[in-house]
């Protein structure tokens, strides 16, 4: 367990909190519009959604940081989570640190998981010190591919994998894996 406190990161436009039980409402609602759930397996029931907050806030008691809930600074709302997260299942690339994001369709297409996505790998690599950090998507994601690019980050086909939390023939069990390294992240900024 980690005794670190969990930190809040600021952008332009957005704050990355600890998570409340109030943006459990607002999260459900999220986890059951079929948009934003388009390139994951299944939309969410509100226990279902409720049980995922509750692992993201595991992940921070463990770790000191995890997917961060994602507020608008203009009016305090919810939208979303951004962040870093260490995958529960072994692949070719694990252990890693990964980024993600989910957001509120209302709020997609301004920039906000880019911007919120920047900050965060700010945090890993210069706050935690890590040494890459990785992301993935199924392949016709193009929107979050398109977030993946635009932080520098870079995919080659010989690190496509099967999602081992899927079922062999699942349409969505290939992913693309993309990577940026350390290395590459301070000499890109
Ligand atoms: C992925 C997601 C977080 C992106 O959020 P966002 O705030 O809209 O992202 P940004 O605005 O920072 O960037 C999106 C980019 O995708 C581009 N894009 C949007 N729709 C696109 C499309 N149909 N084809 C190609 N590019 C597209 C945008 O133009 C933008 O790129 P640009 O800045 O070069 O123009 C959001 O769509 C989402 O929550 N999706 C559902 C959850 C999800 O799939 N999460 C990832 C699971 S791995």
């Amino acid at each position: 367990m980690s005794s670190a406190p969990i930190f809040t990161l600021e952008t332009e436009r957005l704050l990355l909190r600890p998570w409340r039980t109030s943006d459990r409402i607002a999260f459900a609602a999220m986890n059951a519009d079929s948009r934003v759930m388009e390139f994951l397996p299944s939309v969410l029931s509100r226990d279902k959604s409720d049980r995922l907050a509750d692992h993201i806030e595991e992940h921070f008691q463990r770790h000191g940081y995890g997917p961060w809930a994602a507020e608008l600074r203009s009016d305090g709302s919810f939208i979303g989570y951004i962040g870093l997260n260490v995958p529960p299942f072994e692949a070719h690339f694990t252990p890693c640190v990964e980024i993600g994001w989910r957001l509120s369709f209302e709020c997609w297409g301004k920039g906000l998981a880019t911007e919120g996505a920047r900050r965060a790998l700010r945090y890993g690599f210069e706050t935690l010190g890590l040494e890459e950090v990785v992301s993935f998507t199924v392949p016709a994601n193009v929107r979050s591919r398109r977030v993946m690019e635009k932080l520098g980050m870079t995919h080659g086909d010989a690190d496509d994998f099967d999602h081992p939390g899927l079922a062999a023939g699942h349409p969505l069990r290939h992913h693309v894996l993309y990577r940026l390294k350390r290395t590459d992240y301070a000499s890109g900024s």
